[in-house]
């Protein structure tokens, strides 16, 4: 069965090549979080000392909704998209008021959060407190539409909810922290944009892209 060999093999293959970064060495939920947004639109390596310093600078939720905005922002130098820090400070404010500084792990409230959208509310669910909820970004769309060969157009919302359909019936169980985080470093190490590494892939033999000359191809991504 291509889903159960999937998920075995990926959980398997992450388990022994995940890379050592700052957010794996905590499951802090607020590391979880700040890591995330900064890797929304910033590559692992750029992202990096910026977390570090972040965290340094404000080690929990009440350090960052306590700071002047301007500390805030001059720590996010040089990422990028400054509308993220503010709304990560914002969110922090609201978690100070209405979650008494801890961050909640209930779904509604979670996507209420400033700035926090379904895939950074599926990341902090699984990755922090091991809920099984789908974390589908672009990267994680990439490998579900090669193995699962989806021609849909990725820039379609209903393509989007498909796949988060798909990724959360993958999730073994018990194992959703580890497994969205193998996902995310499949498709950061191995089934990369241009020229996948299909042979070191865990799960070549039953990519159906792979097997149908595809993965080039894959996802499909028409024109707005
Ligand atoms: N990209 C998005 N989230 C990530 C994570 N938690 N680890 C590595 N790369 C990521």
């Amino acid at each position: 069965n291509a889903k159960k060999f999937f998920s075995t093999e990926l959980l398997h293959w992450y388990m022994q090549n995940k890379r050592d970064l700052p957010w794996r060495r905590h499951r802090d939920p607020y590391y979880i979080w700040v890591s995330e947004i900064m890797l929304q639109q910033t590559r692992v390596d750029t992202v990096i000392p910026y977390f570090q310093r972040f965290i340094e600078r404000f080690p929990t939720i009440q350090d960052l909704a306590e700071a002047p905005e301007e500390d805030v922002l001059k720590l996010w130098e040089g990422l990028g998209y400054y509308s993220r820090a503010r709304n990560l400070q914002a969110a922090a404010r609201q978690v100070m008021e209405q979650h008494g500084g801890e961050v909640p792990n209930q779904k509604d409230a979670v996507f209420h959060l400033k700035g926090v959208g379904p895939y950074t509310a599926g990341a902090i669910l699984s990755i922090a407190f091991n809920q099984p909820q789908p974390a589908v970004d672009g990267n994680v769309m990439r490998v579900l539409s090669r193995y699962f060969l989806i021609e849909d157009d990725i820039m379609k919302g209903s393509t989007r909810v498909k796949m988060e359909t798909l990724a959360e019936e993958l999730i073994p169980e018990g194992r959703a922290s580890d497994f969205n985080q193998a996902l995310m470093e499949l498709g950061a190490l191995v089934c990369t944009p241009k020229s996948p590494h299909c042979l070191t892939c865990p799960v070549m033999e039953m990519c159906t892209g792979r097997i149908e000359g595809r993965e080039d191809t894959l996802p499909v991504k028409k024109k707005a």
